[in-house]
């Protein structure tokens, strides 16, 4: 079985699909690999570690007349055309892809296997490429707000005087969340952190940071571990309560989401007005609308004083970590769907048939019985960032 590993087109996207180990490991289950030149450069690896792996690798087209083709963004249009009808494609998809690209995977009768739609279930946390990513986002947020903040995170005794610590406060205790927690901690800041789903206050407690208590009700959580809906008085009585938090803090890390709808807003100009000049703001939901009023999406803002990153490229600003461990990911779902014939797309299982989210030339995306719904609608979410 013949799989190729095309060069990413998406402007700033500096992942790949696939490292030398992944490759090593497929090629012996009997996989080939066609890569084209220079789709590993961003993240650190040179064409040399590919052909080292046993790969082949060209300098044209190739990679996308494979049997599968393994991709970070979805095709475009133009690269859907160059498929082979039958053949396979896996990348991020639902989440990003316009209507028109999942009508062009449809009439090229391919298979396109998304990324982002494997299900939170135990089996497959080894193939969950979001939260591989949301963690590093998290992490890279805090990395990001550091190198824009004037100032130390930790408490240190100096011989010119005491540099007390940097208070950091993150909204939202996902994935990202929580990764962002443990990178500040790490740091030296004084972390504090709400979520309004039950289960996350132990979770940010054993992270070495404080649970806002907010008198709020509990929010429940859906089968997969996401926030359920919150009503208009639910956010206008959170944004009160965070009010004095926010006043408070240096650093601000937002990562609420609900799934399916866009990102609340949690920060109002008016909150960020009370910030300490110099305070920054960094906007993990900037791809949804964000949690703070003033966000715009792939944009370093100031306002009042304080910056706002609304960067939604964070794991690709760590393309080398991010592309080994989302090339994992994807492996460990080929190799879920491997059998004696190579990969095998069989709809019954309960993880490749979420993921197949276009099979064979039918949108699956819509069948009671077929692939998970796209957590976001695809019309509204062109262009975002997973
Ligand atoms: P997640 O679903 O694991 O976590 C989101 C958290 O927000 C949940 O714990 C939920 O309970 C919480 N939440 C929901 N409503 C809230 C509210 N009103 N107040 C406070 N918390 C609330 O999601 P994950 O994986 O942590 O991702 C977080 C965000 O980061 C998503 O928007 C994701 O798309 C984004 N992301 C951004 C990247 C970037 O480069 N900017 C890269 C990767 C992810």
């Amino acid at each position: 079985m013949k799989f190729g590993v095309p060069k990413e087109t998406q402007a700033g996207e500096r992942r790949v699909a696939a490292v030398p180990e992944t490759i090593r490991k497929l090629s012996e289950r009997g996989a080939q690999f066609v890569i084209e030149s220079g789709a590993g450069l961003a993240a650190a690896v040179p064409d040399e570690a590919y052909v080292d792996a046993g790969a082949t690798v060209v300098n044209d087209n190739t990679a996308w007349d494979a049997d599968v083709v393994l991709k970070v963004r979805p095709p475009t249009l133009e690269e859907i055309g160059r498929m082979r009808s039958g053949a396979i494609v896996v990348s991020l998809l639902t989440a990003e892809a316009t209507p028109e690209i999942v009508q062009a995977l449809v009439n090229q009768k391919v298979t396109a296997l998304a990324m982002e739609a494997i299900p939170r279930i135990a089996r497959a946390q080894k193939m969950d490429a979001l939260s591989a990513m949301a963690n590093i986002a998290g992490y890279k947020a805090v990395l990001e707000a550091a190198n824009d903040f004037g100032r130390y995170f930790p408490l240190l005794m100096t011989a010119a005087g005491t540099v007390t610590p940097a208070h950091v406060l993150v909204i939202g205790a996902g994935v990202a969340g929580l990764s962002a927690i443990a990178t500040a901690h790490r740091l030296g800041a004084v972390v504090r952190a709400f979520d309004p789903r039950p289960p996350v206050r132990e979770q940010v407690e054993s992270l070495g940071a404080k649970f806002i208590e907010l008198d709020l009700e509990a929010i429940e959580e859906t089968a997969g571990g996401y926030a359920g809906t919150q009503s208009d008085a639910f956010l206008e009585r959170e944004r009160e309560l965070l009010a004095s938090h926010v006043a408070d803090v240096d650093v601000i890390i937002t990562t609420a989401v609900i799934p399916g709808q866009d990102a609340p807003v949690l920060i109002t100009e008016e909150m960020i007005q009370s910030m300490r000049p110099g305070s920054v703001i960094v906007d993990l939901a900037a791809e949804r609308g964000g949690n703070c009023a003033l966000t715009r999406a792939d944009e370093a803002v100031e306002a009042h004083g304080v910056k706002i990153l609304g960067y939604t490229d964070l794991p690709s600003r760590m393309a080398d970590q991010s592309s080994a461990l989302y090339a994992r990911t994807m492996m460990n779902l080929l190799l879920q769907a491997w059998d004696e014939e190579g990969l095998t797309i069989d709809l019954t299982d309960e993880i490749v048939g979420a993921v197949a989210v276009v099979h064979a030339g039918t949108d699956r995306r819509s069948s009671p019985t077929g692939a998970a719904e796209p957590e976001t609608p695809v019309e509204s979410a062109a262009g975002a960032e997973a």
